[in-house]
C-alpha cells in the first residue's frame, strides 16, 4: 500500500527531527552549564551567577544564568518542553505503524515465541508501561536517595528488559521495545518531573518566594538518567539496519554491552564538561565497544558437508575427505523455496508487494550478482528469509554458507 508507506515516511522523518531537536537542545545545555564563567561584577550585582559568550551563525551572543531569577518573569520564556513531547508522540505512532499494524511481519518471531498479533501488542504495550510504572515507582521508593543504590537497580531494571524483550519478540521489534521503553522513561521524566519542578520555580520567582531546592534536587536525578541514556538510544534507533546486532543469539546481551559502553562514552563527555579530562574513559570504551563487535562477528568455521558419508571406507586409506560442491540447481531451488516469495519481481507474500529494497532474485544472473549478500543474510546474520517466514532449516543454511566459499 503506497499510502502506507507514504505515511510511514513522514512519521519517521518527523522523529527524527524532534529527536534531533530534543537531543540536540539537552546536549546545548549540558554543555552551556558546565561552561558558564565567573561574570563580572556589575552582573553579579543583577543577580547573575554565570555568564558565557559564543559566536554562531553570523552573530555574538550573550548568554547569562541567574542564581534566583529575574525581577519579573518576561515574556516570552522558552521552556524547551515540545522537542521532548513531539518526539515521543511521533516514536510512538512510528511504533504502532510499523510493529503493531505489521505485528505478523515485524513484531512476531514464531521461533522466539508463537504470539497471536493481539497477544504481542499487548504484551509490548505492557512492556513499555509496565516499565514505565516500575521506573517511577523506584523513583519515589526510599531507593532514589541513595545512587549507587538506584544506580545498581536501573542497571538490573535495564537487564531484564532486554532479556524479556527479546525473548517475546522479533529481534528487531525487541530492541525497539527497550528503545520504546527508555523513550518513554525520558519523555516521562520530562513531563511528570522536570517541567513541573520547573513551572513551581517560575511561579515562585514570579511571587517573590523561595525556591525550594528540593525541585532541582528532583528534577536534578532526572536529567542524570535522561542524559546517559541517550546513546543507547540514539543506538536503538538505528539498530534495525544492522542485523548482526539484534539477530545474534545472545541479542539482549549485545544490546547490554552496547548500551553499558555507551553510556560510559557518554560519562568521558560528561566529564570533560566540568573540566576533568580522562581520556581513560574514552579508550576504554572503544577498545570495549571492537572487543564486543570482534565477539559478535568472529566468523565461525562452517560446517562443511563431506562425502566421507558416501565412501565411508575410503575414508580410512584417503586422509582428507572430498566436499561436494554444491551446484546451480540446488542454490536455485533453495532460493526459490525461501526468498523468492518477497524478493521477485512478481513477489506472491502478502506483506510485501514490491521486492524489499529492490533485490531481486529470480534469474542466476541476479542470484549471482547478490550472492554475498545472500550468504551473509541467509547463513552469518539468519535475519533471511526475513523473521523465517518460509522456516528455513540450519543444514539448508549450511548449503548457502558452504556454496559461498566456492568460487
Ligand atoms: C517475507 C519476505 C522476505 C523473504 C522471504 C526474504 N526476505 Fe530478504 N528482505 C526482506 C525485507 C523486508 C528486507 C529489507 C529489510 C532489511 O534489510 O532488514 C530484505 C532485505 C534483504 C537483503 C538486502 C539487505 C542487505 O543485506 O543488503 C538481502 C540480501 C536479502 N533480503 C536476502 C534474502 C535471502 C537470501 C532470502 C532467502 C533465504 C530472503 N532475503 C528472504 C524480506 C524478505
Amino acid at each position: 500500500m503506497p499510502w502506507f508507506e507514504w505515511l510511514s515516511l513522514f512519521v519517521r522523518w518527523f522523529h527524527v527531527i524532534a529527536g534531533v531537536a530534543w537531543i540536540g537542545a539537552s546536549f546545548y545545555f549540558i554543555w552551556l552549564d558546565n561552561n558558564l564563567n565567573t561574570p563580572p561584577q556589575w552582573k553579579k550585582d543583577k543577580g547573575i551567577k554565570g555568564d558565557l559568550w559564543a559566536v554562531h551563525g553570523g552573530g555574538f551572543y550573550e548568554v547569562a544564568k541567574y542564581t534566583y531569577g529575574p525581577e519579573t518573569i518576561p515574556e516570552p520564556l522558552h521552556w524547551f518542553k515540545w522537542e521532548a513531547y513531539t518526539t515521543w508522540m511521533s516514536g510512538f505512532a512510528l511504533l504502532v505503524l510499523i510493529y503493531y499494524f505489521g505485528a505478523s511481519a515485524y513484531l512476531i518471531d514464531p521461533s522466539v515465541m508463537a504470539l497471536s498479533p493481539t497477544q504481542a501488542i499487548l504484551m509490548g504495550l505492557g512492556f513499555i508501561f509496565g516499565g514505565l510504572a516500575i521506573y517511577e515507582g523506584a523513583c519515589r521508593s526510599p531507593l532514589a536517595k541513595s545512587p549507587i543504590l538506584f544506580a545498581v537497580f536501573f542497571f538490573a531494571f535495564l537487564c531484564i528488559a532486554s532479556y524479556l524483550a527479546c525473548h517475546w519478540f522479533s529481534g528487531r521489534a525487541a530492541y525497539i521495545h527497550v528503545g520504546a521503553l527508555i523513550g518513554t522513561i525520558m519523555a516521562g521524566n520530562v513531563f511528570s518531573n522536570i517541567i513541573p519542578n520547573q513551572r513551581k520555580m517560575v511561579n515562585a520567582v514570579a511571587n517573590k518566594q523561595d525556591i525550594d531546592p528540593s525541585w532541582g534536587a528532583g528534577a536534578k536525578l532526572r536529567s542524570v538518567h535522561n542524559n546517559y541514556l541517550t546513546l543507547p538510544l540514539l543506538f536503538i534507533m538505528i539498530s534495525n539496519h544492522y542485523a548482526m546486532t539484534y539477530q545474534h543469539q545472545y541479542n539482549y546481551l549485545v544490546l547490554i554491552g552496547i548500551s553499558v559502553i555507551a553510556a560510559w562514552i557518554r560519562h568521558y563527555f560528561n566529564l570533560k564538561h566540568t573540566g576533568k579530562n580522562k581520556p581513560s574513559v574514552l579508550i576504554s570504551g572503544c577498545i570495549a565497544m571492537c572487543l564486543l563487535a570482534l565477539w559478535i562477528s568472529w566468523p565461525k568455521a562452517p560446517a562443511v558437508t563431506t562425502n566421507e558419508s558416501v565412501a565411508g571406507e575410503l575414508h580410512t586409506t584417503e586422509t582428507q575427505a572430498h566436499p561436494v560442491l554444491v551446484t546451480q540447481v540446488q542454490v536455485q531451488g533453495l532460493i526459490a523455496k525461501h526468498c523468492a516469495g518477497c524478493h521477485s519481481a512478481t513477489p506472491t507474500d502478502n506483506m510485501f508487494p514490491t521486492a524489499p529494497l529492490g533485490i531481486k532474485l529470480d534469474s542466476w544472473a541476479e542470484i549471482e550478482q547478490h550472492k554475498d549478500r545472500v550468504v551473509y543474510r541467509s547463513s552469518v546474520t539468519k535475519d533471511m528469509p526475513f523473521l523465517n517466514k518460509t522456516a528455513m532449516t540450519e543444514d539448508e543454511r549450511q548449503l548457502l554458507a558452504q556454496w559461498g566459499q566456492q568460487p
